[in-house]
């Protein structure tokens, strides 16, 4: 598949209007091309600089109940740059503003929510809390990650990041290194790569903290190749597209736990000289010890630009889900 910029047919946006992006096994491979043409229709508009109404009269309601940075800003620069507006609730367990503090669950916060907006993005500490809001929610819910669960919003921008560097993810040898236990990002990402005709994908991570079985499997029952591995210099030798990621310290069961896992997987200078030719690096950021500064100037370290991406892709699922692509 090449990605072209465009914009969506009319039946593929009829298809999109009023869904929630939960994970990416409910996307299709057809879903996963829109969303691509449809970032890449925003990214030239970006580029060129167009002032775009798209969403004029639109309103967002971003939740984010767990630290954010990218997600949430790159979720309001996105409905900002399609002319909408947003309406914000940003809080920690130690930061509260909302009335989840005050023990309102989300099923009913969101049953409010809902007369306010017209598209919710959020974020929560919960894993599987996604389930939940899709049954209260009647505007379209986009899941800006919830716990250790999935990730969908930042997959798709990794995947958007790959074929703008790469032309194609099919062919390649991936690997997802790290924290592929508690890692929402790997989770959901690992279920993107599934979707193309990817050579083979290497999981590499600490013993400790290996992907969970049950995210293999249905990988594998698809017949895709998947290579588990517990060092980082044999992920990084055979791999077109090196997926770093931080040890989820906030999800650990024990400090103990983390300090035997936090140095084990961190990319330094001497890995450029392993890096296959035309090797890209990618990171969901924020990045704490994992790869050291000095990688940032091999040319294919992309995860600042990474995180740009976010949105244009951001702005092609709000678009989508509230059949707003003009
Ligand atoms: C990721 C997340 O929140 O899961 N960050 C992000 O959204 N860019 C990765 C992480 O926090 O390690």
């Amino acid at each position: 598949m090449a990605i072209l910029p465009g914009k969506p047919t009319q039946a593929a946006l009829d298809a999109f209007t009023g869904r929630n992006i939960m994970d990416i096994e409910s996307l299709s491979k057809e879903d996963l091309e829109t969303i691509m043409q449809t970032a890449a229709y925003y990214d030239q508009a970006l580029e060129e600089k167009r002032l775009l109404d798209d969403m004029k009269g639109k309103i967002m309601a971003s939740l984010f109940f767990e630290p954010s940075t990218r997600t949430r800003l790159s979720f309001e620069s996105a409905i900002e740059r399609l002319g909408g507006k947003v309406i914000t609730v940003s809080e920690t367990p130690t930061m509260q503003t909302s009335s989840t503090a005050k023990g309102e669950t989300m099923y009913d916060a969101i049953r409010v929510i809902n007369y306010y907006c017209d598209v919710i993005a959020c974020r929560s500490p919960i894993k599987g809390v996604r389930h939940e809001i899709a049954r209260a929610a009647t505007v379209p819910y986009i899941n800006g990650g919830d716990g250790s669960g999935e990730h969908p919003t930042q997959a798709l921008l990794d995947v958007y990041t790959i074929y703008k560097e790469k032309g194609t993810l099919d062919g390649l040898v991936h690997a997802i290194c790290g924290d592929l236990k508690y890692g929402r990002a790997p989770h959901s990402l690992l279920d993107a790569l599934s979707k193309f005709d990817v050579k083979k994908i290497i999981l590499a991570s600490p013993q400790e903290l290996r992907m969970p079985a049950e995210n293999i499997e249905k990988i594998k029952a698809k017949g895709i190749e998947i290579e588990e591995c517990f060092e980082l210099d044999y992920a990084v030798e055979h791999a077109d597209m090196i997926y770093m990621t931080r040890v989820q310290r906030e999800r650990f069961g024990s400090q103990e736990e983390y300090e035997r896992n936090k140095n084990l997987f961190i990319m330094s200078e001497r890995h450029i000289q392993m890096f296959r030719p035309g090797a890209i690096v990618l990171h969901p950021l924020p990045r704490v010890n994992e790869i050291e500064v000095e990688v940032d100037e091999y040319p294919g370290a992309v995860y600042f630009a990474q995180s740009g991406n976010g949105v244009p892709v951001r702005m092609a699922l709000l678009a989508l889900v509230t059949g707003c692509v003009k």
